[in-house]
């Protein structure tokens, strides 16, 4: 049965879906625990870091994520607040990341980007921070550890726009910062929140005319006054002014200062960005724009988790939905298959727990039980076949020669090879010459670790991994293409689909390749 229009637009405009994009240690579990504990998901802090360091022991994630610590694939939270159903997003925060992470970026409508106030804009916020931008979703910005001696806010904003090229305006502004700290003044709201202990029930809030307020200077002393009119008096004259136009577009992100570990300005945070944030937006598809209070269902497959629980060797292929609503055992199309498939086991999560969900709408991700017929980016759809062309191929950075150790096993190596590229695990090259070569791409070095796992134990081959000196892939373009131009520093290869690759050893070799060849266009995705 469709869903009646008034429900689906309501249930649209209530969806928040968004990731937190941050480099390792700013604080984004203890963030998400904190949102997640407001939405009444968790009742108790610690339950999420908890769960990080319980995943040993616990959970049937796959070993390697046992063997490691760390989270190799990203969950999903969802929670209820202030009438709004929130879904994040979770990425994994280790430095091994992998294009799993940059996927899951594609399925949310806008991102948190949270930056530690003393490290400023690190080298995976910069990635992550990249694969949004292209995307045009709006960004906000958390600058975390407030509590902490940092660097001073201006420079801090000056550093978002060089290095990240977007603009900025402070929704608040820090009053101190370390061991001075001692609260935050609201832009918005011209009120004042301070800072009073560990507690978050010790924030007291005082309504202020502006930041001239007499109030501000009993409650923080005459130096801090100062230094707030101060830089707040620069910002009215020399920042960006408030621009929703532009926050939507993604060409400015609104910044929020704050301390997640101790709970302050998190919930302010919270209520700004939910205001603030989009409901989900229509996705391209071959039919044009899909709008999510279209009647029929619709989504695609952006990632597929193998082996959540290894004695039943599932996989879990997670699907954003675009479009209609999701009702258990609905039949839908798939097709790429071209078939029709009934969606009976669908879950949902916090963070990993499953449970079944009865119905679901645009914004929210489920869990559909794989037996091997989905592949990442396949679309579903209720009547038509619309096909979503949300996935791009990201780069790879990482390349290493993969061979086979026992001969006898090429049969099955093969067959692991080629589902595990389908699925996404890896990216395959195969030089061109006498000798073929097969060469595997990866954004992170953990995906060659899972790659090598997961051949051991699900095709029963063991590989050996030889890295290369390449950095750099771009699909060449190009009426004839001179293997010999591409010798030094580099090499040419083929991907899975026949085209033609260049494989650079640094920036300079692929730079020089370009100038060399003017009329040849160099591509940093798969045409
Ligand atoms: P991640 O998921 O981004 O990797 O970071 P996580 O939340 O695990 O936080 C990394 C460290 O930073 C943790 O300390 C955490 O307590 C701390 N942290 C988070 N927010 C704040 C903050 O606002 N102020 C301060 N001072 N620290 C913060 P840890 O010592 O690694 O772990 P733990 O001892 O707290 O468990």
């Amino acid at each position: 049965m469709s869903p009646k229009p008034d429900e689906l637009r309501q249930e649209v405009a209530k969806r928040r879906t968004f990731a937190i994009i941050s480099h390792p240690d700013a604080g984004k579990t203890t963030l998400t625990e904190k949102l997640l504990l407001y939405g009444g998901a968790i009742h108790i802090a610690g339950s999420v870091k908890a769960r990080k360091a319980a995943r040993h022991a616990t959970s049937d994630w796959m070993e390697i994520e046992k063997q490691r610590g760390i989270s190799v694939t990203s969950s999903v939270m969802q929670f209820q607040y202030a009438g709004k159903q929130v879904n994040i997003l979770d990425t994994p925060g280790h430095q091994d990341f992998s294009e799993d992470t940059y996927r899951t970026l594609t399925a949310a409508d806008s991102a948190v980007m949270l930056i530690d106030v003393a490290k400023g804009v690190e080298a995976q916020t910069i990635k992550l921070f990249q694969v949004c931008s292209k995307r045009g979703i709006p960004i906000f910005t958390f600058i975390n550890k407030l509590d902490r001696e940092g660097q001073n806010p201006f420079e801090l904003l000056e550093e978002i726009e060089r290095v990240l090229g977007i603009r900025s305006v402070p929704m608040n502004w820090p009053i101190g910062m370390g061991r001075e700290l001692c609260g935050v003044y609201d832009r918005m709201k011209n009120q004042v929140e301070l800072f009073q202990g560990k507690d978050h029930s010790a924030i007291e809030v005082r309504k202020t005319d502006d930041y001239h307020d007499p109030i501000i200077r009993e409650m923080a002393g005459d130096h801090l006054a100062d230094q707030l009119a101060q830089d707040l008096e620069l910002l009215d004259v020399a920042g960006d002014p408030f621009d929703y136009d532009k926050v939507r577009k993604g060409e400015l992100t609104p910044v929020f200062f704050g301390s997640a570990v101790n709970n302050f300005g998190v919930q302010t945070f919270l209520e700004n960005f939910l205001q603030l944030a989009p409901e989900p937006a229509p996705r391209k598809s071959t039919d044009g724009l899909v709008a999510p209070d279209d009647e029929k269902f619709s989504g695609y497959i952006f990632k597929i988790q193998a082996n959540m629980n290894p004695a039943h060797r599932d996989r879990i292929a997670f699907l954003r939905i675009c479009s209609g609503k999701f009702q258990r055992g609905m039949s839908v199309r798939h097709v790429r298959a071209h078939k029709d498939i009934k969606l009976s086991q669908p879950q949902q999560f916090l963070a990993q727990d499953r449970d079944i969900v009865e119905t679901a709408y645009p914004g929210d991700i489920i869990g559909l039980f794989d037996p091997g017929i989905f592949r990442i980016g396949d679309s579903l759809s209720e009547g038509s076949e619309i096909i979503f062309d949300e996935l791009p191929t990201f780069s790879p950075e990482i390349f290493s020669k993969v061979t086979v150790k026992n001969a006898l096993k090429q049969k099955q190596y093969l067959k692991g090879l080629d589902q595990l590229t389908e699925e996404g695990m890896v990216q395959v090259f195969r030089t061109v010459g006498p000798f073929e070569d097969t060469i595997l791409g990866v954004v992170g070095q953990l995906q060659f670790e899972v790659f090598e796992y997961r051949m051991r134990n699900e095709y029963g081959v063991e590989i050996q991994l030889f890295r290369t000196p390449f950095q750099f892939a771009r699909w060449i373009v190009a009426d004839k293409v001179d293997a010999s131009k591409f010798r030094i520093n580099s090499t040419l290869v083929k991907d899975k689909n026949g085209n033609d690759v260049a494989l650079f050893e640094n920036e300079y070799a692929m730079r020089t390749a370009m100038e060399r060849m003017p009329d040849v266009k160099f591509l940093e995705m798969a045409p």
